[in-house]
């Protein structure tokens, strides 16, 4: 079967991943309304595309803080890549390298950060940061990120807590025991993890906005918060002195019954005013939803579970193959609407459906 869409990459990964690690790639929490929301959001919305304006010649890419990429699709930070392919983060990282695209490494990745570092020394990433209740834990991994090389700090606003999800409980997920949280090997009693392979109550949920100060007494990389949804904490967080935004519900797995991130988008960016950058992720699935995303003014977009599904398919190649199609797809939808880069992608391309 050849692959052609990322939902041949889905099936795949449905029907060869153990029930346990399926499920948990594709939980949301509660009944999962807002993770099925940010696919069909996106049916919502129809192109108003322009004709004949010679597409002989088109250029994708775009720029992520000041570094370029071949195109405005990045990975978002997913955590234990190794149970999706053995090589795990490594695979992602040489993925991305070799399709010049922008990787958030998960501080639960299952390889170090200095592993992902020498896998693809040449990769523009970034390091996706929970903050521990042990702040010198999270400032020790913060020099290492620096160290290895990461150019910019994603800090996840929207996980105080872990969201309910009723799969891995049902399931009692755990990582394997070959497989550890990799950044903090040594650091835990085995016997003390819980199913996530980190102790219960690990992360401080005391965090807040103040915390973006303390980050950045601790680092020079650019700041780029995750999670937002609302203009009131898209302005905070310009105001903190952040260098990005991730429009973001975390794939529909913490607050159930919070908004599609294609819907919550407008609001944020109208507020920003190109401030800081914008980006978004959630149901991101073909090369369309990519074009309407940056016509509602992302600058970029990252994935989540269909990187997932690649690296299952076939590791690095796999997720290139995901990332080329998408590639692709984007390329073909921009041309058939008319626009021969990405500063062509603008509001004015997209209505709402009234259906
Ligand atoms: C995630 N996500 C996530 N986010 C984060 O900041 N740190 C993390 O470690 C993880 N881990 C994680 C694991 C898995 C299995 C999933 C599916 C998601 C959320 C992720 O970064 C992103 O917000 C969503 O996955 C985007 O939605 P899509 O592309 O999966 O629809």
């Amino acid at each position: 079967m050849p692959m052609i869409c990322l939902s041949d990459f889905e099936a795949y990964a449905k029907n060869h991943l153990p029930k346990m690690t399926w499920e948990f790639f594709a939980a949301g929490a509660d009944e999962c309304c807002t993770r099925d929301d940010n696919l069909l959001a996106y049916k919502r919305i129809r192109f108003r595309p322009r004709m004949l304006r010679d597409m002989s010649v088109m250029d994708t890419r775009t720029m992520l803080l000041g570094t370029e990429i071949s195109f405005p699709v990045g990975i978002a930070p997913t955590s234990f890549h190794r149970l999706a392919w053995p090589d795990g983060e490594k695979s992602t990282a040489r993925a991305a390298e070799a399709m010049n695209t922008c990787y958030i490494t998960s501080t639960y990745s299952t390889c170090t950060v200095e592993e992902i570092a020498a896998a693809a020394p040449n990769g523009f990433r970034w390091f996706q940061l929970y903050i521990h209740r042990n702040r010198a834990l999270s400032e020790g991994l913060v020099q290492r990120v620096e160290a290895a090389g990461f150019q910019g700090l994603v800090l996840t606003a929207d996980l105080p807590y872990t969201g309910k999800r009723r799969a891995d409980i049902r399931n009692n997920f755990q990582l394997p025991p070959h497989m550890a949280v990799k950044n903090f090997e040594g650091v835990f009693e085995e016997e003390s993890c819980s199913e996530y392979g980190f102790p219960p109550n690990f992360i401080d949920p005391s965090i807040s906005w103040n915390d973006i100060y303390w980050l950045q007494s601790l680092t020079r990389l650019p700041i780029i918060v995750k999670g937002i949804l609302t203009k009131e904490d898209a302005d905070l967080a310009v105001r903190h002195g952040v260098q990005g935004i991730i429009v973001s519900n975390h794939g529909g797995r913490q607050l159930d019954g919070g908004p599609a991130t294609i819907d919550a988008l407008t609001e944020i960016v109208d507020t920003v005013q190109d401030r800081v950058e914008v980006y978004l992720d959630g149901g991101i699935r073909t090369g369309s939803d990519v074009l309407k995303a940056l016509a509602l003014g992302a600058k970029c977009v990252f994935i989540g579970r269909p990187a997932l599904w690649g690296l299952t398919y076939k590791g690095e190649e796999g997720l290139r193959e995901v990332l080329q199609i998408l590639h692709d797809e984007f390329r073909l939808s921009m041309a058939l609407a008319g626009c021969h880069n990405v500063s062509e992608i603008g509001r004015n391309l997209v209505q709402f459906s009234k259906l």
